[in-house]
């Protein structure tokens, strides 16, 4: 419901939303008052209770007064959209047009960090944030070409998180992942990437998943590390960032190491 007040408010720009009740129907009745709405009127005989008349009782909420009840923010995240909770704390969430501008001051704040390891940052534009949303995020979902989504903590967008590369025979995949700094060093990120891999695994039928790694990126390499992936070689000059060849870590997990939850070399799959 908490969702649904955001979209009558926020997004159709609603002055009222009511819930009419069958006078008598207690649980109803309290929900609409747990949910903050004011008892406005009983229209007495206005339905039919089996072949008796009833009365309806109407339940109102202003605009003004879910605002001053702070707008619903108790939500994690700031609009409704699809999204995968995590725990508590973390959400996974679909991106929209509406987040280009938050996501793009994100990339600033943090453009020299992640340019060291993901060279599209380094020149990444607004103009660029909104075709990755429209014409990657947006798009991966509606072609089934894995997936980019967002990492909320606190309500707060704080990284990316995705499949990419994905191939179909086998069904397989690359998993890729930023965080910004503030956001770094909670575990936050292997708790994404422990959700997405359930997904992948669990409801879309991945047979395969990778993470790759510059050899020399320590913080990346220690997340499928601790998560269980096992380290499966060094792809040599596998990736120009634009000024130097690199050698790629690689990282794989497949499903039925997943479904035992235990590697080859007996390693346990967080
Ligand atoms: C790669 C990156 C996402 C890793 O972020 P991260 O926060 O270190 O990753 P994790 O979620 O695995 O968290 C591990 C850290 O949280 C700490 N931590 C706290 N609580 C934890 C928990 N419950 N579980 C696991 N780790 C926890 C760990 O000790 C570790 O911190 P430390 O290395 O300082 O000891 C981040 O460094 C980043 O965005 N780098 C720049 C972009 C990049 O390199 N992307 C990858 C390209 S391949």
């Amino acid at each position: 419901m908490r969702g649904l007040h955001r979209h009558f408010f926020e997004g159709r720009g609603l002055d009222r939303v009511a819930i009419g009740a069958v006078r008598g129907n207690d649980r109803s009745e309290a929900v609409a008052r747990r949910l903050g709405y004011r008892p406005e009127a009983v229209l007495r005989h206005a339905l039919l209770v089996g072949d008796d008349p009833g009365d309806l009782a109407f339940y109102g909420l202003l605009r003004s007064e879910w605002a001053a009840d702070g707008g619903g923010g108790r939500d994690p995240l700031p609009l409704p959209r699809f999204a995968l909770r995590v725990d508590d704390e973390l959400e996974l969430g679909l991106l929209e047009r509406a987040d280009a501008d938050a996501l793009h001051a994100l990339i600033e704040r943090n453009r020299e960090r992640l340019a060291r390891w993901l060279p599209w940052a380094e020149s990444q534009t607004l103009e660029g944030t909104r075709g990755f949303i429209e014409g990657r995020a947006l798009a991966a979902i509606a072609q089934a070409d894995g997936f980019e989504i967002g990492v909320w903590w606190r309500g707060r967008l704080v990284g990316m998180v995705g499949i990419h590369a994905v191939r179909r025979h086998p069904r397989r995949g690359s998993i890729g992942y930023w965080l910004a700094a503030e956001a770094e060093g909670h575990g936050l990120m292997a708790r994404a990437v422990r959700a997405v891999v359930a997904k992948g695994f669990d409801d879309l039928g991945f047979e395969r998943l990778d993470i790759r790694a510059d050899v020399d990126n320590a913080r990346s390499r220690a997340l499928p590390e601790r998560l269980g992936f096992r380290h499966e070689g060094v792809l040599r000059r596998a990736f120009f960032d634009g000024r130097r060849y690199a050698d790629q870590a690689v990282y794989g997990l497949l499903s039925d190491e997943w479904s035992s939850r235990v590697t080859p070399r007996g390693q346990r799959v967080a």
